[in-house]
């Protein structure tokens, strides 16, 4: 028997994993050919490149001439725990976490580096702490998107031009998709693997001028292990601001970025990026504004992410099902979508409600967001056959 409701055309491309992210329409092997592999990334063909990276990114991303930007080791992770493990102590903190990494990062400074004069954010997946009780006369540490709730904080407008203390950005899932205030931000991080789709590799570090002078001025209490020294006898490493890595970096990895950095400059930088990313939430909002059993994991508009687009389902006979059950009816509908080859990874994030994450990037074409919309619905309908018994 043929299925009458059964989708005609699927995705061309079916990657709408969070992390690592689809590669840049157009992408093939052959973006790497030039790449100088078995040099050594010191040689200058190698420092070149490092460079060339840098150089890229501020012009893209429209970071300011005296902020320094670095590729540190350890991805978005390394660049955040170096920042961390480099800056705090000197006065109080105030510590945001809504989903995964920011809880993540609040275990880093409660339970490893045992901090004491913190103050904790926290709010449910979907959702954003009060932005407006934060002192950022403290040092302050968030997540700009977080990937694994789907929610993004809205502007810097609760940001002190005038602090005191720092504001420590993890922008890995908000970088390339939405706009930085970098007057706002004094340490940004983030990976190459999220929004411009490149490999997981070393993480980036952008620095303020008053991250650097924290860092000429104060001295943690603690050890700090070679992959996270950025001074030396009190002075910044210059160095590694201009490509003089700290340890060995993927050459192939770069030259990704590099090319994922050029399709940002030939598509129109930086408003382009962000236009694609935000018609791809649009479209998902549009069929979730109308949607019977799904529903974005943000109730509200303004913090709605436009990467990490995580739903929840909201049909009634699911509610009422187990929390075990719950989980294995989205992973059903996961597990039907990659069978067929029409959606990979969108599955929500293990400590996430259960339910669904699409990513919508710039490198995600709308025309397959709008293409997978239809195989939700028709996914979801096998799995309500399968599941809705269960509570009739
Ligand atoms: C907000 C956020 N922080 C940190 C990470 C960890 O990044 P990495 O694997 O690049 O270290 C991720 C990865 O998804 C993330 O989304």
């Amino acid at each position: 028997m043929t299925d009458s409701t059964r989708p005609a055309s699927k995705p061309a491309n079916p990657n709408f994993s969070s992390g690592p992210c689809a590669k840049r329409p157009g992408w093939t092997v052959d973006a790497l050919k030039d790449t100088p592999v078995g040099r050594s990334h010191r040689a200058k063909i190698g420092k070149t490149r490092l460079e060339d990276l840098i150089n890229r990114t501020r012009a893209v991303l429209g970071i300011p001439a005296d902020y320094r930007i670095g590729i540190v080791p350890g991805s978005d992770t390394g660049a955040v725990e170096m920042a961390m493990w480099s800056l705090l102590g000197a006065r109080g903190i105030d510590a945001l976490a809504w989903e995964s990494f920011g809880e993540g990062w609040v275990t880093d400074i409660t339970k490893q580096l045992k901090l004491e004069d913190v103050r904790v954010f926290k709010a449910p997946y979907g959702d954003l702490p009060k932005l407006s009780e934060v002192d950022c006369d403290r040092d302050v540490v968030f997540t700009w998107n977080g990937t694994t709730g789907g929610a993004r904080v809205p502007d810097g407008d609760w940001i002190k031009a005038d602090r005191k203390g720092l504001t420590i950005c993890d922008a890995t899932s908000a970088v390339f998709a939405m706009d930085m205030p970098w007057d706002k931000l004094d340490v940004v991080t983030w990976s190459w693997q999220k929004v411009l789709g490149g490999e997981g590799a070393h993480g980036m570090l952008v620095l303020s001028p008053r991250a650097v002078e924290r860092l000429e001025t104060y001295k943690p209490a603690w050890p700090l292990p070679k992959i996270f020294r950025m001074t030396k006898g009190g002075k910044l490493i210059e160095g590694i601001f201009k490509g003089e890595t700290i340890n060995t970096p993927s050459m192939i990895a770069v030259e990704d970025q590099i090319d994922a950095l050029k399709w940002a400059e030939s598509i129109g930088g930086l408003k382009a990026l962000i236009a694609r990313s935000e018609a791809n939430l649009k479209a998902v909002q549009t069929w979730l504004d109308k949607s019977d059993w799904a529903a974005n994991l943000a109730d509200d508009a303004k913090v709605r992410s436009c990467t990490s687009i995580c739903m929840g389902i909201k049909a009634p006979f699911f509610t009422k099902l187990s929390a075990d059950d719950q989980a294995a009816a989205a992973k059903k509908i996961v597990t039907i979508l990659d069978k067929e080859g029409v959606a990979y990874d969108i599955g929500a994030y293990r400590d996430a409600p259960s339910g669904l994450r699409v990513w919508g990037g710039a490198t995600v074409e709308t025309s397959d967001i709008e293409k997978l919309l239809p195989w939700l619905d028709w996914a979801f309908a096998q799995v309500k056959a399968e599941f809705e018994p269960k509570v009739a």
